[in-house]
């Protein structure tokens, strides 16, 4: 506990003393669990742990692209309750946006597909949505796009006299299957994603003097490729996990100079907050 604080005060202190550091975030559900978005991997609470109901042949089916084909009736039923709209953003969310605001932000890689960066109302150019979103889809068959209150209308269609198969989404031009562009198991992440990595990662090398920052919180850092972000920040380039629990690489390879908060995202971004003395601008912004 002692320890966590330490490291917030270090990472304060950190960007205190370079003015012109600036963090890449790297996130992961727990950042929304607050939000009462459920993980996937915490026992007890977590999605995965929770859907007996569905009947799946192994939690990560329901997002599986195969089994999608074969029986899209769990994917639609989780999405109805995670579809964007009902949740409201995060402290954590909202101190992302602070550093925007105060021009200390670089990137935002998030696994997360509720489009809460977004709701937060943090810059486009920052967010790299690694898994997709909500925010698009498409028909696997024809790959016509819908708006996206379209596939929110068909998603939530009373169709209970209709047989289970045809309690879905569908296609009004080819009768497949409409699916939000979300990443699936057995499906490539964004070229988008890729690229700007590999065009952050020049630039940590690049400017090292400026001693720029990953924040890495709330993932289990068990998805590749994703999981392997931490492990490619340069070793000259300082890290930091906020997390309950040590994960992936800050677990199995850790560095001397890593920072660790283990708790919640929130919590370590109340720390923060007030050890940036940024309180009243905090307040400002989530009153706007
Ligand atoms: P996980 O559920 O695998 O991991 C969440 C991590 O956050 C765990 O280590 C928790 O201990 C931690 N945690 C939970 N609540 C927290 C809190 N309030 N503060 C800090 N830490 C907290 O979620 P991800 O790593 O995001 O893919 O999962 C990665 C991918 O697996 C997801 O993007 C998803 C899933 O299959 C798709 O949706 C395509
Ligand atoms: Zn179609």
């Amino acid at each position: 506990k002692k320890d966590s604080k330490m490291s917030i005060r270090k990472i304060a202190e950190h960007l205190q003393k370079h003015p012109r550091a600036k963090v890449i975030f790297v996130i992961g559900a727990g950042v929304s669990t607050a939000c009462g978005i459920p993980d996937f991997r915490s026992p007890k609470t977590g999605l995965y742990h929770n859907l007996s109901k569905l009947n799946l042949p192994y939690a990560e089916a329901v997002f599986d692209i195969e089994y999608f084909k074969e029986n899209p009736k769990p994917f639609y039923t989780l999405a109805k309750e995670l579809y964007p709209g009902t949740f409201k953003p995060a402290k954590f969310h909202y101190l992302m946006k602070l550093f925007e605001d105060e021009g200390r932000l670089k990137r935002i890689y998030t696994q997360n597909i509720d489009t809460l960066e977004r709701q937060a109302s943090v810059g486009d150019e920052y967010i790299i949505e690694a898994h997709g979103s909500f925010a698009s889809n498409h028909c696997i068959g024809c790959d016509k796009k819908f708006p996206i209150e379209t596939f929110k209308e068909k998603l939530n269609e009373p169709k209970a006299n209709l047989p289970l198969e045809f309690d879905y989404a569908s296609c009004d031009a080819c009768e497949s299957l409409i699916k939000p562009n979300i990443v699936f198991f057995g499906e490539g992440l964004p070229e988008k994603f890729f690229e700007t990595w590999d065009e952050d990662l020049e630039w940590l090398r690049k400017e090292v003097d400026e001693k720029h920052l990953v924040i890495v919180a709330g993932t289990s850092l068990t998805v590749y490729p994703f999981a392997s972000l931490p492990s490619e920040v340069p070793s000259k380039t300082a890290r930091a996990l906020f997390n309950i629990g040590l994960v992936g690489d800050f677990k199995s390879d850790p560095r001397k100079s890593d920072l660790v908060f283990n708790g919640s995202s929130e919590d370590a971004a109340q720390c923060l907050i007030d050890e940036l003395g940024w309180s009243e601008k905090f307040e400002k912004l989530i009153n706007k």
